[in-house]
């Protein structure tokens, strides 16, 4: 039985986010849809996703719609650029989409990210629903609209708030992610209860071995209370004015570390070092206490995702933190920790702290 949760958008119902096994109730969740009879559809799946899931999806769909296509690109956060939507335009072109057709983003973040950015922006506008296929972007990237692509050294730099009409989730794509993708992902579940939930916090501790395991009704759980808690952020907030900044915990230094390492470490295995770094500072402020950084820290350990940096360079880091959006009037917006389960937005972090903090991630041959 599949759960089901509405997130609305300026007030109204906009998007189901449904929660499953399989992909067979796609075709039900189509033929819902009067709307939706009788249009063209096209998949855009990545190298990794198109071969594992693209049939899978086009089968439960075809009876449901006028044509469904299948546009695949090399995966890769490398590929999250204007290229790879110009390609994307093309194939649309020459495949005679229009503006009542649709867009089907089929894997993780990149591919959710640039397909709903097309879909932003191919004739003015254009249906997209997200199948979200990795932890990371069922908990986090294929819910509230946000969508775009990076732009030279810039994450994110180029993009829309454009709402899906639908975000799919089947939750047995979790069982082939690699561990690495899907413990890279868990970091996002660890930040939820870091800025707003501690019970949620707890239970992901306690439930640590299931997680770890992937049994199915924890990760059922998790997924559902992660996007609860996303939906509620995005729904007060949903273009980023005030609140929704909390979800940039960790990403002030964490994007500054993907720069860094060119992309090899994983988006959520450095959002794990920037939440630390970001509980460090908070420490530090005296936001929060020193028994409470520790713990958060060791609390990524068992989930194997980083909490020390291999000797590399603070400074360039710094300096990378000064290209990310997360500016306001010229300023950093960070976010910080008051208590587990309670963020706030500081726009008093300075370099030196940012250094100190990451310092002390920071592990060299003397130490
Ligand atoms: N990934 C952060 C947000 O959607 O605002």
């Amino acid at each position: 039985m599949a759960e089901r949760i509405t997130v609305s958008y300026q007030k109204k119902p906009c998007y189901d986010i449904v929660l499953t096994r399989g992909f067979d109730g796609l075709s039900e969740e189509f033929s819902q849809r009067e709307e939706w009879a009788g249009r063209k559809v096209c998949i855009v799946a990545d190298s990794n996703v198109a071969p594992l899931y693209g049939k899978a999806v086009q089968e439960a769909l075809a009876p449901c719609v006028a044509a469904c296509e299948l546009f695949e690109f090399p995966a890769g956060e490398e590929h999250k650029n204007l290229q790879t939507v110009q390609s994307l335009y093309v194939y649309l072109i020459e495949h005679h989409f229009e503006r009542r057709d649709m867009l089907v983003a089929l894997g993780g973040g990149v591919t959710g990210d640039m397909t709903g950015f097309a879909a932003a922006t191919y004739l003015r506008g254009i249906d997209f629903i997200q199948i979200p296929t990795t932890l990371l972007s069922m908990v986090d990237s294929s819910i509230g609209g946000k969508t775009g692509v990076d732009f030279d050294a810039y994450k994110n730099m180029v993009g829309a708030f454009y709402m899906p009409k639908l975000v799919y989730m089947n939750l047995d794509t979790l069982q082939t992610l690699e561990a690495r993708q899907f413990y890279s992902g868990f970091a996002e579940v660890m930040k939820h209860g870091l800025i707003r939930d501690s019970k949620y916090y707890e239970w992901l501790i306690a439930n640590m071995y299931e997680i770890c395991d992937r049994d199915f009704d924890t990760m059922l759980a998790l997924v559902k209370r992660s996007c609860e808690i996303k939906k509620a952020v995005v729904e007060k907030d949903p273009t980023e004015q005030g609140e929704r900044a909390l979800l940039n915990f960790g990403h002030t230094i964490g994007h500054a570390i993907e720069k860094y390492s060119n992309f090899t470490m994983l988006h959520g295995e450095c959002v794990a070092l920037g939440c630390v770094a970001a509980a460090f500072i908070s420490w530090k402020k005296e936001r929060i206490s020193m028994e409470e950084y520790y713990e958060i820290r060791d609390m990524f350990v068992p989930f194997n995702l980083p909490i020390s940096l291999d000797d590399v360079d603070v400074d360039r880091i710094v300096e990378l933190t000064k290209s990310d959006k997360k500016m306001s009037g010229g300023q950093i917006r960070f976010i910080l920790l008051d208590k587990i389960g309670k963020a706030a937005i500081d726009h008093t972090v300075s370099e030196e702290e940012m250094r100190a903090a990451l310092g002390e991630l920071n592990f060299k041959e003397e130490d």
